[in-house]
């Protein structure tokens, strides 16, 4: 299968700002691990969810891979080609083949402008050489992928004139404009309305299919997630602590905390019938995050000794990786 994205142990630790006090008694500079050796590969055509709760490192990964911030170390290999230190024009042309759609339809819409002109945006950056009859022919193509039919009366509109749902399609005709390879969705429909979630998700899955795009597909949500993904990797505190072919993930939760974050969609029924076994994390949000060894360490029910080393990402079973030495095979 090929890869069209690889990371290998990308980092980023954003620095904490430090209040006068602490900069006069010369206090240790200190750092928010926000991604903190991560390691993934996505393959062509397959959507790839990341999961985990919020602050967990989601979107600055997915930043770093569209290269809108540098990683301190690591490196991103994006369909065979190390663009890491990419710069210039090598850089402009992998970012024609990665693209984002954000999560909120109503503020990444700029009001003023039709929807041709939203759409036909990246390519007045990208594609200069292209006339202006091929870039209304490319966004009226675009539109058309998306559902938004008649796509000329549809151009012509203003996002007000739109609703929620179609807003997004707008924002996935633009990501798709420049018939990227890989699109990054970071919780493309958790600010839309429970009824048009699906039929996003529905075009979503059909393009992967159609186009042979491939996903980063950010959320919190494993419900949803299951829905389009493909694969799955479940980060916490920057780090991925179970990785594998979703629906076995999701069937067979390894990691403590990918148990936690199963029970928290589970039946409210299962709750009261099994409560001791169901609530697996302890809530001691009071104690500072260990900066070593298991991140988990202090909201796990499992956490022994041994814990406050680093535990590796190890295979399981096929494909399926865990991190944490509740498996004898991280020791
Ligand atoms: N530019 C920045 N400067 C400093 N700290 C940052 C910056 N960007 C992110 N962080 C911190 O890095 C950590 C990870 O943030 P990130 O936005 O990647 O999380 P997330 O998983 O996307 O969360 P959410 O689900 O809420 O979107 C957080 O502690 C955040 O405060
Ligand atoms: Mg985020």
């Amino acid at each position: 299968m090929h890869k069209i994205l690889r990371l290998e142990s990308v980092k980023k630790y954003f620095p904490v700002r430090r209040s006068i006090k602490e900069v006069f008694h010369k206090n240790n500079q200190s750092y928010v691990r926000a991604v903190d050796g991560v390691s993934l590969t996505i393959d062509e055509g397959k959507a790839f969810v990341l999961a985990g709760e919020s602050g967990s490192g989601k979107t600055t990964l997915a930043r770093i891979v569209l290269r809108a911030i540098e990683p301190d170390s690591g490196s991103i290999i994006f369909d065979g080609h190390d663009i890491t230190k990419y710069e210039g024009s090598k850089l402009k042309k992998f970012r024609t083949n990665v693209q984002m759609i954000h999560q909120d339809p109503y503020n990444s819409l700029d009001p003023r402008m039709r929807i041709m002109d939203i759409v036909m945006e990246p390519l007045n950056i990208h594609e200069k050489s292209k006339s202006k009859k091929e870039k209304i022919e490319d966004v009226l193509e675009a539109l058309e992928k998306v559902r938004l039919e008649p796509t000329t009366d549809i151009a012509d509109k203003f996002p007000h004139m739109l609703s929620g749902g179609q807003r997004q399609r707008v924002s996935i005709a633009r990501a798709l404009v420049l018939k990227p390879k890989l699109v990054l969705a970071d919780e493309p429909v958790s600010m839309l309305d429970v009824s048009v979630r699906a039929e996003i998700l529905e075009l979503m899955r059909n393009l992967k299919d159609t186009l042979k795009l491939s996903y980063l597909y950010i959320t919190h949500d494993l419900a949803t997630a299951r829905f389009i993904g493909d694969d799955v990797g479940i980060m916490y505190a920057g780090k991925i602590v179970e990785v594998g072919p979703i629906e076995q993930v999701l069937l067979n939760p390894l990691h403590p905390y990918t148990q936690a974050l199963l029970d928290a969609i589970s039946e409210p029924k299962v709750h009261n019938l099994e409560k001791e076994k169901i609530i697996r994390i302890k809530h001691d949000e009071t104690r500072e995050r260990p900066k070593t060894g298991c991140r988990f360490f202090h909201r796990c029910l499992y956490s022994m000794d041994i814990c406050k080393n680093e535990p590796l990402l190890s295979g399981e079973e096929e494909n399926h990786y865990v991190s944490c030495f509740i498996y004898p095979i991280s020791l």
